[in-house]
């Protein structure tokens, strides 16, 4: 069996020996021959370049070939770019937007969402080159952010603490939030379409705010924007959802039409998995800053997960959030032979 059909073979919840493996960015600073391409290019220079993106994308592949899936290495941001507002890091870390969204007048002003394929053709692009060099071999996998988590960026103006003006605007101007909110459903509609005709195998959606918002207000703010994404797609593609803090809404995210919830390392994955439907598969969940500490500890809480996932059908092995930069090459190696070495 290729890792290819492995994955899918867990998205689709079918029994297997032992679960596919990847991590959420794993593409990024812990790596050395990262950071070597980025002292020659910028992000987004790398992000732009198809040649440089399949690069970077494969980097994590050729030095733990274990790995069954490959991300595609772009953003999230790349949406409100296309529509219109760039996006930088800041000195101190976080995201900068080129300017902050406040009005409706703005949002009328935004690219319209038919631009929005062509302006992000080179994802396209690096997809297809993608595919070509995996060879079926392994599962390619796209994404993006959820329209929520987008709109948190766009409003705030960048990475945000509290996010008081997300919040303002959703509860005190809502046919304005809307307008944003449906424009960027519609963008990221066309954008998964093209990244599918482009060969993706499976595409992921970032909810990574999901959590911020009061829980009665999930559905309205960010869940049904989701859906109303996922009903637009092929109907068997495999769509997986991560959110991080929503473990009160993790039923309501089943039937949003995702066939895989990718879960934070808060919840007790076994728990999840036979709290959901049997024909929705879960992914995760360990906490990403074990792979800071040291390699027994990661061979043993990674087995721990493993044992506890024992018998079930439909896991797929990753971090609960995205890998940091202080993540140690030997904790990757040691969680790689310890999932891909499983009884
Ligand atoms: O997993 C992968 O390697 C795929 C590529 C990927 C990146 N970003 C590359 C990246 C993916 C899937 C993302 C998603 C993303 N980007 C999210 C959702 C996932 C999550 O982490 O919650 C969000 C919120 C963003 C926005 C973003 N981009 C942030 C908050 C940052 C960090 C900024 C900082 O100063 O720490 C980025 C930068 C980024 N995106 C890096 C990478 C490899 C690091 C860039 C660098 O400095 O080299």
């Amino acid at each position: 069996m290729t890792s290819r059909e492995r994955f899918l073979a867990a998205c689709a919840c079918t029994p297997l020996d032992r679960p596919p493996l990847w991590v959420m960015r794993q593409a990024g600073r812990y790596l050395p021959e990262y950071r070597a391409l980025k002292a020659k290019s910028s992000f987004l220079e790398m992000v732009r370049t198809p040649a440089l993106a399949t690069e970077v994308t494969l980097q994590p592949l050729q030095r733990f070939p274990g790995l069954d899936a490959a991300i595609l290495f772009s953003d999230i941001l790349v949406i409100p770019e296309a529509l219109g507002q760039g996006y930088n890091f800041r000195d101190t870390g976080g995201i900068a937007m080129a300017w902050r969204l406040e009005t409706r007048a703005q949002i009328d002003s935004l690219v319209p969402v038919d631009a929005v394929p062509d302006r992000l053709s080179y994802v396209a692009d690096t997809l297809a080159l993608l595919k070509t060099q995996l060879a079926g071999q392994r599962a390619l996998l796209g994404f993006g952010g959820s329209p929520w988590t987008l709109a948190t960026y766009m409003v705030e103006g960048g990475s945000s603490d509290e996010f008081e003006r997300i919040k303002q605007l959703f509860y005190t101007e809502r046919a304005t939030f809307d307008a944003l909110l449906e424009k960027l459903t519609a963008s990221l509609i066309a954008y998964f379409k093209m990244q599918i005709r482009a060969g993706a195998d499976a595409i992921q959606i970032f909810d990574s705010w999901g959590g911020i918002i009061a829980g009665p207000d999930y559905e309205a703010s960010s869940l049904k924007w989701i859906r109303a994404i996922i009903a637009a797609l092929p109907a068997d593609f495999p769509v997986i959802l991560y959110a991080k803090g929503t473990a009160p809404h993790l039923t309501d995210q089943a039937f949003s039409g995702a066939r895989v919830l990718s879960v934070d390392w808060t919840n007790d994955l076994s728990i999840v998995r036979r709290n959901l439907p049997a024909n929705v598969a879960v992914q995760g969940n360990l906490d990403p800053v074990l792979l800071n500490t040291t390699p027994a500890i990661v061979r043993h809480e990674a087995t721990r997960l493993l044992e506890s996932m024992r018998g079930t059908a439909g896991h797929i092995f990753n971090l609960g959030h995205g890998i940091t930069p202080q993540a140690k090459l030997a904790c990757m190696e040691t969680l790689v032979a310890t999932v891909t070495g499983w009884k």
